[in-house]
């Protein structure tokens, strides 16, 4: 029994300097522009998932989603999330790959997440990744805006898509692009 522990420890303890080793004598890659491995990928999506399942409290947007707040929303998107989201011109993002992991592209490929998972994460950011936690540059009024116009993204009303057609000189992509072929989730391609 007792040589069975030591070998248990002495098992942990190579496993640790090992890692450890790995990591400080420069094995450890820490470009960001590299695609992450698709079980990576599925692992951190559900960790990140499970975490916000754990953490986020499930509150309501306190706003209305009317078109003026909707309209607040895009603006608040405008200026500080489309450099790395995609412009409301239906532009990709050049910084998209740039990233580890990439930054979702929103306006090809809303968010089907609820609000308050939404509103956790623009708050809070995500750890180890680019998406920054904007608790202390944007209002909570700001937040809730910027949650409702992503939320709303493939139901905007007509008064919302005329503001974005005349601003931006495009239409608003929401479902017809992801039915177009290549712009699935899955299918991606590095542009
Ligand atoms: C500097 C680049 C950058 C900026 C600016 C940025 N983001 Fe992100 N964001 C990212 C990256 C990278 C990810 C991918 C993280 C991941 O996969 O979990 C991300 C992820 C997200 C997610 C998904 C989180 C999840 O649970 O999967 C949301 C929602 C989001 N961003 C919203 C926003 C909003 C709203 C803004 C503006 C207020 C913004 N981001 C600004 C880089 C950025």
């Amino acid at each position: 029994m007792r040589n069975f522990v030591l070998g248990v420890v002495i098992t942990i303890l190579v496993l640790v300097l090992g890692g450890l080793a790995f990591a400080l004598l420069g094995y450890m890659p820490t470009n960001a522009d590299a695609p992450p491995p698709h079980i990576e990928m599925r692992i951190a999506m559900n960790a990140l998932d499970a975490s916000m399942d754990r953490h986020a409290p499930r509150v309501t947007n306190p706003l209305p989603a009317t078109d003026d707040n909707l309209i607040d929303g895009m603006k608040v998107y405008t200026m500080n999330c489309s450099a790395c989201h995609g412009t409301l011109d239906n532009k990709r993002s050049p910084l998209e790959h740039s990233f580890y992991p990439p930054a979702p592209q929103f306006v090809f490929d809303p968010p089907d997440d609820p609000e308050w998972h939404l509103y956790y994460a623009i708050s809070t950011g995500v750890r180890y990744t680019g998406m920054p936690a904007w608790n202390n540059a944007l209002s909570e009024q700001d937040r809730w805006k910027v949650t409702a116009f992503l939320s709303h993204l493939e139901k905007l009303p007509p008064a919302v898509q005329d503001y974005w057609k005349k601003s931006f000189g495009a239409a608003p992509q929401g479902t017809d692009m992801k039915d177009m072929p290549g712009m699935d989730k899955g299918k991606e391609e590095k542009h």
